[in-house]
């Protein structure tokens, strides 16, 4: 059965995580793998957790199943968290969030609702049009390294939008509305929430509104990626996009990530929410998701949603994680200037405290992205995006002083 297999090369950024740790100069610098680190290069877990498993260790009294929906209370928690208390009473049933197994189960499963969706319209017009059945996505250039297995993974077809413009280091957003206002009715739009990975540029409050008019003038459908929030600018302000289109859209989803904000990255924690044009239509599109997730994973997992549950619904807890994201925010604000100012004289790096979250490109070339690693212990990925966090007061010098020497 195996005989035919080919090996397929590591993980780009898992191998260069594998070549820093066996890396033995004392000054080297991971700033490759996405996780957020404290200031000794530690991803912690969060002491609001740590204290929500406690309470959970004494209270919890069973292990059986949850059913393919997972957490109730995480499912509203974790809603209000995103939508807001006065937009969620405003949208009603029209909106429903189900537990996933990460931000990827959750847009693994939205691949799959779009699918399914799709099948039920018959061909969609644009599907049609093109003369397939494939739902189409609409990704941004360059948008996270696995949206486009992942999506594509899935069966759907994957279209790309421009976005990020390296010669000024920012949305280029005359060409993404461009081509937003050429998007067929019924396709997808995949939109970063915020905290754009890779490039850290964000769209303002008048572009998120320029985009939320062009989606109701075009009829496509905004998907929107939220792995950061509370990440750039604070738990509300990064969803301004998310509660705009909300607020504007008649169809639209979220696929969110606890991995970040909550530090739950093993625990594989997310959630998919769906608002539809009406109440019944939002239903039968939770009935699918349930569908689909029983014949993928079945249930999701069960601990990291239960502790996000606990720490979203005790008012105590809540306040003290609302302070460990802040503090996480402010530290990487802080390094992104302290970057910028470090490298201030061998050119204009004022985009990096202008970007917002653990990513921003430094603009290198993959020649001098290979000689910072080979000749001073820097890693980062070959398209020289950085992980903010992954910077210290111990290593902010010597790695100014690299990146330097390779300009
Ligand atoms: C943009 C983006 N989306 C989604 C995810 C998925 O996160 P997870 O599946 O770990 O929750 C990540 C993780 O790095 C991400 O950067």
């Amino acid at each position: 059965m195996f005989e035919q297999l080919q090996p397929l090369a590591s993980d780009p950024i898992l191998g260069l995580s594998i070549a820093y740790l066996q890396d033995t100069n004392p000054n080297k610098v991971d700033l490759g793998v996405g996780v957020y680190k404290n200031e000794a290069g530690i991803t912690p877990v969060l002491s609001s957790i740590t204290q929500a498993q406690a309470i959970l260790h004494q209270e919890e009294q069973t292990k059986a199943y949850q059913g393919p929906a997972g957490d109730a209370l995480f499912n509203q928690t974790i809603q209000t968290l995103i939508f807001g208390a006065e937009l969620e009473a405003r949208v009603g049933e029209r909106l429903r969030t189900l537990q996933a197994p990460g931000g990827c189960g959750a847009l693994r499963l939205a691949a799959e609702l779009f699918k399914v969706s799709a099948a039920a319209q018959g061909k969609t017009s644009a599907a049609a049009h093109r003369n397939t059945e494939a739902p189409t996505i609409w990704v941004s250039t360059p948008t996270w390294a696995n949206h486009i297995p992942l999506l594509g993974g899935a069966g759907l077809t994957i279209r790309e939008y421009p976005y990020y413009d390296a010669a000024t280091q920012s949305v280029n957003f005359d060409a993404m509305a461009e081509t937003l206002q050429q998007v067929p009715a019924g396709d997808i739009v995949l939109l970063h929430g915020c905290c754009h990975n890779p490039c850290g540029a964000d769209l303002n409050t008048e572009q998120w509104q320029q985009v939320a008019a062009i989606a109701v003038d075009r009829g496509f459908v905004p998907f929107i990626d939220l792995a950061y929030q509370g990440f750039g600018d604070g738990l509300d302000e990064d969803v301004y996009g998310v509660r705009l289109l909300a607020d504007t859209v008649p169809e639209m989803l979220v696929a969110s990530s606890c991995s970040k904000n909550f530090g739950l990255y093993r625990e594989r924690t997310g959630a998919l929410s769906v608002l539809g044009s009406n109440a019944e239509s939002t239903y039968n599109a939770f009935t699918q998701m349930q569908s689909i997730a029983r014949g993928i994973w079945s249930m999701p997992p069960a601990h990291g949603a239960a502790l996000v549950a606990k720490v979203l619904s005790d008012d105590v807890l809540r306040g003290q994680w609302q302070g460990e994201v802040a503090e996480m925010r402010v530290r990487i604000a802080t390094l992104r200037g302290q970057l910028a100012a470090a490298l201030n004289d061998a050119g204009d790096f004022s985009f990096i405290p202008r970007q917002r979250g653990m990513f921003s490109f430094l603009g290198l070339s993959e020649a001098q992205v290979e000689a910072l690693k080979n000749e001073y212990s820097v890693y980062m990925v070959g398209s020289s995006r950085i992980n903010i966090a992954g910077i210290s007061q111990n290593n902010l010098e010597y790695l100014a002083a690299s990146i330097k020497a390779v300009l």
